[in-house]
């Protein structure tokens, strides 16, 4: 039995919309009241909805699990995700459930995809975004984020992963193994960037050295790599990861690298914080389409343009909301 209150170790924080009633999470789950964390519940003890409604009515909307107990929680709540989302009272609530899910398990796996199993954590969070963003366009823009920060690249995966599997979605004849695939693919895309020290990762790349820009335009086949070594070996996941950023002269870029590339540049465009302001969703796409020297298929950008316009809601500080008055501003002054 873990010790309660063990004052120097480290948590992560959940939802507490991630517990399923009657539901056993394999971790310790610890509540923070009085400034200390206090054992909840063990590993193998269930909550029930009374006690999950007890703590609703308490405002205790996080609990607390040992950081070395992460990869429990991971399974646990990649396995009941679809039960959380399908008892989330509202598209909000889904799409941050979905949102919450997905960053803590990139969070853990990204950078740290050693065997089949990790991978395979990476694969069930892109099957719950195929079954459930694909088919619930509205819960896209309460998904996706824009990239700033510490947690930039685990953003971007989430974002490009969202933006992909909608997008595929609408491209008729792809299986849903093949849609799980191409989410998947998006979720690791930037792996081989995941080991490089922030420091480098984040300078501006005017003041990268040579040797430096080649280490980083090596990062699709190092990533494919650490992939294949892992034991990876599904193939639309290895050629997004090594095509993402385009294929030799003469070779035709597949479908679903096309994809993901796709939705890996409207990502970065839409989020670049490193000259200051993004881009407006609808700058973005102009440059894409008009700039990009044929680069991208107008039919493809077409299509991405619907599945953006097709969507009901939008969330305030999603990349692919109408510019706020605060965004305008800051667009106007870094012009
Ligand atoms: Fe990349
Ligand atoms: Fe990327």
């Amino acid at each position: 039995m873990p010790e309660e209150g063990a004052e120097h170790a480290e948590y992560i924080s959940i939802p507490r919309e991630f517990i399923s009633p009657d539901s056993v999470t394999g971790a310790h789950l610890y509540v923070h009241v009085g400034g200390r964390y206090v054992l909840y519940r063990s590993g193998h003890e269930p909550i029930d909805a009374e006690a999950l409604a007890k703590l609703k009515s308490r405002s205790i909307n996080s609990l607390y699990v040992l950081a070395e107990q992460r990869n429990q929680l991971e399974e646990y709540v990649v396995k009941h995700l679809r039960s959380v989302i399908a008892s989330a009272t509202d598209s909000a609530q889904a799409s941050r459930v979905i949102r919450d899910a997905t960053r803590a398990v990139l969070r853990s796996t990204l950078g740290n995809i050693d065997t089949i199993d990790d991978f395979e954590r990476l694969r069930g969070v892109s099957d719950v975004l195929t079954d459930k963003i694909a088919n619930s366009q509205s819960l896209l823009s309460g998904v996706v984020r824009f990239a700033e920060g510490d947690e930039r690249l685990l953003t971007h995966a989430a974002n490009v992963a969202a933006y992909s599997v909608v997008l595929a979605s609408r491209i008729p004849g792809l299986s849903s193994d093949e849609l799980s695939s191409i989410g998947v693919g998006a979720l690791v895309h930037d792996t081989g960037l995941s080991t490089v020290d922030p420091e480098l990762l984040y300078k501006p790349d005017e003041e990268r050295t040579d040797l430096e820009r080649y280490f980083l335009g090596r990062h699709p086949g190092r990533g494919a790599a650490q992939l294949e070594q892992a034991g990876v070996d599904d193939p639309i996941v290895l050629d997004i990861v090594r095509h993402h950023h385009g294929v030799a002269d003469g070779e035709q870029l597949s479908l679903p690298a096309q994809v993901v590339q796709l939705a890996d540049v409207f990502d970065s465009l839409t989020s670049q914080s490193r000259q200051g302001a993004p881009n407006g969703p609808f700058a973005a796409l102009y440059d894409m389409r008009h700039r990009a020297n044929g680069r991208f298929s107008p039919e493809l950008i077409r299509e991405f343009v619907l599945t953006l316009g097709s969507m009901t809601e939008v969330v305030a500080d999603s990349p692919v909301a109408p510019l706020s008055r605060r965004r305008v501003r800051a667009n106007a002054s870094a012009a």
